[in-house]
């Protein structure tokens, strides 16, 4: 990281791409994927922690990224929701959660489908339980609890076959 004036360089690893951004020190992760890189699959929501609407996977672990600042990232892998699919597609857990009608108006999808991305990367045969304690931080308006964690289910047991 360097700095000049009030703004410091930063390198991220962003789906598999290195960027080099100028971030302003106040700016979170979430302003920089969302204002400077055009990533705009992490939602912003409540801005305090409570919603999930902002889960990004950094090194590994989710994070809400309207809670870490973009130069604390400085360094880091992120897994955005646009990182989950490919050429060839939507990955098997977004095909999941359409096919079991996970998604009604879309606001949390983004954030369920990485906090459950990396539960299944943790786990790969997760509980009911486990699957919602996983899910415990992202909040769904809708009420599609249900349908997501059947969602979540079906793809564990597909990737068992
Ligand atoms: Fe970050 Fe709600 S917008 S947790």
């Amino acid at each position: 990281m360097s700095e000049s004036a009030a703004a410091f360089q930063i390198e991220l690893t962003v789906n598999g791409h290195r960027r080099a951004i100028e971030v302003a020190v106040h700016h979170t992760l979430l302003d920089v994927l969302r204002d400077d890189l055009g990533l705009t699959g992490a939602k912003e929501c409540c801005l305090v922690g409570e919603c999930g609407a902002c889960t990004v996977i950094l090194d590994g672990r989710t994070v809400d990224s309207c809670l870490v600042l973009a130069v604390e990232a400085d360094g880091s892998e992120i897994t955005t929701v646009e990182g989950l699919a490919d050429e060839r597609g939507l990955g098997p857990l977004q095909q999941a959660f359409l096919d079991k009608g996970a998604v009604q108006c879309g606001f949390c999808i983004p954030g369920q489908l990485l906090s459950a991305h990396a539960l299944l990367a943790d786990n790969p045969h997760p509980s009911l339980p486990e699957i919602q304690e996983g899910l415990a931080g992202n909040l769904c308006r809708c009420g599609c609890y249900r349908q997501i964690t059947d969602a979540v289910l079906a793809t564990a047991e597909r990737a068992e076959r």
